[in-house]
C-alpha cells in the first residue's frame, strides 16, 4: 500500500528482523503503518512523529513489539532498519565488482 509512492523505502525496509520477516509473510513482523503511523505521518526529524527519536522507545515498545525496550535499545536497533542500500555498498564483494565495472567503462 504504501510501496505504490515509496518504492525506495519499501526496497531499503529489508533488515532481517522486520522488512525481510515481514517480505516473507511473519505475521507478527510490523507494517510500514505500526511504526509510522497511517493518517498523520510525519518526517522523523518532527518531534510528533511515531520515530522522532523522543518518541521511539514508546512505539518500538507497544503491545506485541519490544515492550519493556530502552533508549539505548531503540538507538542501536532503530539505526538499522532501512539500511539495506548502505549494507550493501559496504560489501567488499559488491564494491570490487562495481570497481571491474568502472575499469572496463
Ligand atoms: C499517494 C502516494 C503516497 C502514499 C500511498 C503514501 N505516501 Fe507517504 N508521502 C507521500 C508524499 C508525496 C510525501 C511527501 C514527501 C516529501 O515531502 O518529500 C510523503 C511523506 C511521507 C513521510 C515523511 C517523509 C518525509 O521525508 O517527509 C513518511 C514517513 C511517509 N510518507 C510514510 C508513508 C507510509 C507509512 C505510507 C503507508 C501507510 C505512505 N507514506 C503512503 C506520498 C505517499
Ligand atoms: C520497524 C519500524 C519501521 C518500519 C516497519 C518502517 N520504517 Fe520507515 N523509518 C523507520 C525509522 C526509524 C526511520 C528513520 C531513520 C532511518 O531513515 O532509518 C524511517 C524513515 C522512513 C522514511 C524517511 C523519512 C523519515 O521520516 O525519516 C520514510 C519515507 C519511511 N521510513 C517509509 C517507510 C515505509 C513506506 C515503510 C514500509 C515499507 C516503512 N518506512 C517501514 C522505521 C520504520
Amino acid at each position: 500500500m504504501c510501496a505504490r509512492c515509496h518504492a525506495e523505502e519499501y526496497r531499503s525496509y529489508d533488515d532481517y528482523y522486520h522488512g525481510a520477516a515481514y517480505k516473507a509473510g511473519a505475521s507478527d513482523s510490523p507494517a510500514c503503518w505500526d511504526c509510522h503511523g497511517s493518517h498523520a505521518i510525519l518526517p522523523s526529524a518532527d518531534e510528533d512523529s511515531m520515530m522522532a527519536d523522543e518518541n521511539k522507545v514508546e512505539t518500538c515498545g507497544q503491545e506485541g513489539c519490544h515492550t519493556g525496550s530502552g533508549v539505548s535499545f531503540v538507538e542501536n536497533a532503530g539505526s538499522l532498519i532501512h539500511q539495506k542500500n548502505e549494507a550493501e555498498d559496504s560489501n567488499p564483494l559488491r564494491q570490487l565488482l562495481s570497481g571491474i565495472r568502472n575499469w572496463f567503462s
